[in-house]
């Protein structure tokens, strides 16, 4: 059976589906990491996070921010990554500082997802070291810069590439907050009634 990231109902005009695969999770060590990139891919336009190690509080908080904030971002913990991956419906990018350049690769992803008109992306980014096969299932490895630096960073950076800024301000559907964007200080509407 094909999966494709859940789908998110009224929000996201969106012009891709994207779930996000974190391979890996240190129990406590990486705790803090796994959050971020939940919300990083909430926050960049991600429908689905999927995590192949966590702990209950890592997946709770991703979800007290989304239940405050809004949106219908879903993430869920999976044992058989490998199975996931290969019945993926869609694109599979794996970020990883060994991969072609950024350029080129995501110029490459363009021609795809215009060619075969397909909206499903796989995000796939690493913790400790990843499994050779996961090169091999990619259909895209793409480096952001040749150098060691973050998963966090590596994926906030695809994300805003691929959806070029538009996914910075969506609309978060059920919000109980919402900033009102300012030049100076803090503007945040209340959206629940008393
Ligand atoms: C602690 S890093 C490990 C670096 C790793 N050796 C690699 O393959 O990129 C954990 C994750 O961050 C991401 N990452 C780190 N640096 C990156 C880079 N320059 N480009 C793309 N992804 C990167 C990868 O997804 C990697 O699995």
């Amino acid at each position: 059976m094909k999966h494709a990231p859940a789908k998110r109902k009224e929000q996201n005009k969106l012009r891709f589906n994207v779930a996000v695969l974190r391979l890996g999770h240190r129990l406590v060590r990486d705790e803090r990491m796994s959050t971020h990139i939940g919300l990083v891919s909430r926050a960049f336009g991600a429908r689905q996070l999927v995590l192949t190690g966590a702990d209950d509080h890592t997946i709770d908080s991703i979800k007290k921010v989304s239940r405050r904030w809004g949106g219908d971002f879903d993430v869920k913990y999976l044992k058989n990554w490998r199975e996931f991956v290969l019945a993926f419906g869609g694109i599979v990018v794996h970020l990883t500082m060994y991969g072609e350049k950024f350029n080129s690769g995501m110029a490459k992803i363009r021609a795809e997802v215009d060619h075969k008109a397909c909206r499903n992306i796989l995000v796939v980014v690493g913790a400790e070291k990843v499994p050779r096969e996961m090169y091999e299932f990619a259909d895209y490895n793409v480096s952001v810069g040749n150098q060691p630096h973050s998963e966090v960073a590596a994926l906030a950076v695809f994300l805003d590439r691929l959806f070029m800024g538009e996914e910075l301000y969506d609309h978060f559907v059920r919000a109980k907050m919402r900033i009102e964007p300012s030049s100076k200080g803090k503007k945040v509407e209340n959206l629940v009634e008393n």
